[in-house]
């Protein structure tokens, strides 16, 4: 199963209904939304509210990624703004493990992100309880950034971790996939592809979505 999921944050938000039904109709699977504080990451973009906009728009699954400091403390927040995945940053969580549980008692599905130059080891100790790991294939903070290629071996080796731990949870890849650098990424073994810009910033937002759908379905 291969899905796609588009990172309103290169979105037109003057237009946010209009452009995540577009993604939509065109066979989006997952609406991704970028959350940042100028801490955790260089870049604010925006939070709960607009996670509860998006979650009047659509009835696609909200696949959240914090890249905030102190996640623990917006857990709810984002559970009532309507998320279905929450992602936080190994990076940025002191007890992962009680976050992980804590995120799946809200009733969402928990997500550990790891940053370019963290190791995919480093994720040995919480894969038997996530359901899912995001690869950022950028430094985390903007879009229209430029595929980081060592995130190909990454994927790999987050594939043949879940392998040897016997378990099943989604692999997301994030930052600079487009219709060239999707293609080593299926390769490698992803389930979930963000992308951000080369489908919001497209000529033709439908075309752009569409095409992704049908490399992923390899037509
Ligand atoms: C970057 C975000 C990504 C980004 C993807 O910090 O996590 O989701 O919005 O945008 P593109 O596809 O333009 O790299
Ligand atoms: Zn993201």
């Amino acid at each position: 199963m291969t899905l796609l999921a588009p990172s309103i944050l290169s979105a037109d938000l003057t237009n946010l209904s209009l452009q995540i039904r577009l993604v939509e109709t065109a066979g989006a699977d997952f609406i991704h939304c970028d959350v940042m504080d100028g801490h955790f990451v260089p870049n604010i973009s925006f939070g709960p509210i607009i996670v509860k906009a998006a979650r009047k728009i659509t009835g696609l699954p909200l696949d959240v990624h914090l890249m905030i400091k102190n996640p623990d403390k917006y857990l709810e927040n984002f559970a009532e703004a309507g998320a279905n995945i929450l992602t936080v940053h190994l990076e940025e969580v002191v007890h992962l493990n009680r976050t992980v549980n804590k995120i799946k008692e809200l009733g969402m599905k928990a997500g550990v992100a790891i940053n370019p130059s963290t190791p995919v080891a480093l994720l040995q100790e919480i894969v038997d309880f996530v359901d899912l790991i995001l690869i950022m294939s950028v430094n985390p903070g903007f879009g229209g950034q430029s595929f980081i290629k060592n995130s190909l071996r990454k994927i790999s080796e987050t594939v043949e971790m879940r392998k040897n731990h016997n378990v099943d949870f989604l692999i997301e890849v994030d930052g600079g996939i487009n219709n060239e650098t999707i293609k080593p990424a299926l390769k490698a073994g992803c389930d979930v592809f963000v992308v951000g810009s080369s489908i919001f910033k497209a000529d033709n937002i439908s075309a752009a979505t569409l095409e992704l759908k049908n490399i992923l379905n390899n037509k």
